[in-house]
């Protein structure tokens, strides 16, 4: 039909990514190139770039409104921000943060997902799960809701865990991690998404999953790799995470810095190890 034809090619020489795209990289190891993203700007930068999929994180609480954490986020936060993000993208796959407390049971987190898909034009929503989220997860995919489900350090959590901190350095954890990995993907989760677990870990959720799992901070095995973007453009100020690296200090333009990291993630030289736990 007319309208799919429109919707593949969008007078692109490359189609838009969706998740069979995902799938199929996964399968033949290339690497999945992932940034974070909050206007039609930048956005637009890091289609360009060839980012094959970009993020509206929860993240924008802390590096566009200031905030500490990113709790304060709202939907109505997120569907702006997607919304703007959605206008800037021609290939890239679009995924939206369930800020806290939008998903605390079924029937709030299908509100908040078509809120972000019908309203902001995400492709897929992505929420911080663990066991306690697999109900939310097959409610969702029942209603064919793409998902990504984000385990390992989980900043909605920052102050139940008293800090940002790497996940599952003990080998009970890290077990548990796995297990819960393979049932998020069993509930219907399209992509699970690792942040801040020792390189074994993230090594083993990849090895035990059929989805994609893109790391931040999970070591090289993971099947693609995200940071935030204003962390690897030497905007945000302060101590970064270990596993940022600053892609601007070799360029003048934000878009070659862009390039470049696609580039490392590609031929997999990012992440090196000093930007890896154990
Ligand atoms: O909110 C965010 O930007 C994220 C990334 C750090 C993965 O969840």
């Amino acid at each position: 039909m007319a309208m799919y034809t429109q919707l593949e090619q969008r007078g692109m020489p490359q189609p838009p990514v969706n998740v069979s795209t995902l799938r199929k990289m996964k399968a033949e190891g290339e690497a999945i190139a992932c940034l974070t993203a909050y206007d039609a700007s930048f956005a637009q930068l890091v289609d360009i770039a060839g980012c094959d999929l970009v993020l509206v994180g929860d993240s924008l609480g802390m590096v566009i409104q200031g905030h500490d954490t990113t709790v304060p986020v709202t939907v109505n936060d997120i569907v702006y921000h997607t919304r703007a993000v959605a206008r800037g993208l021609r290939r890239a796959f679009l995924v939206a943060d369930m800020p806290f407390m939008s998903y605390a049971n079924p029937d709030q987190a299908l509100e908040s997902a078509v809120r972000l898909m019908q309203d902001g034009g995400a492709m897929m929503v992505k929420l911080e799960g663990g066991d306690g989220q697999i109900e939310i997860v097959e409610h969702l995919a029942r209603h064919d809701i793409p998902i990504c489900s984000h385990l390992g350090l989980k900043p909605q959590s920052v102050h139940k865990i008293g800090g940002f901190k790497v996940q599952g350095r003990d080998n009970d954890k890290a077990s548990e991690m796995v297990q819960t990995a393979r049932r998020l993907q069993d509930a219907g989760s399209d992509i699970v998404l690792l942040e801040c677990v020792p390189s074994e870990v993230g090594d083993a959720i990849t090895n035990e999953l059929d989805v994609p799992v893109i790391g931040i901070g999970a070591g090289p095995s993971v099947d693609g790799q995200i940071l935030v973007l204003y962390d690897i453009l030497d905007i945000t100020q302060g101590r970064t995470p270990r596993f940022v690296h600053n892609f601007q200090q070799d360029y003048n333009a934000p878009l070659d810095a862009l390039q470049a990291y696609v580039k490392a993630v590609k031929d997999r030289s990012y992440p090196a190890p000093e930007h890896c736990f154990s």
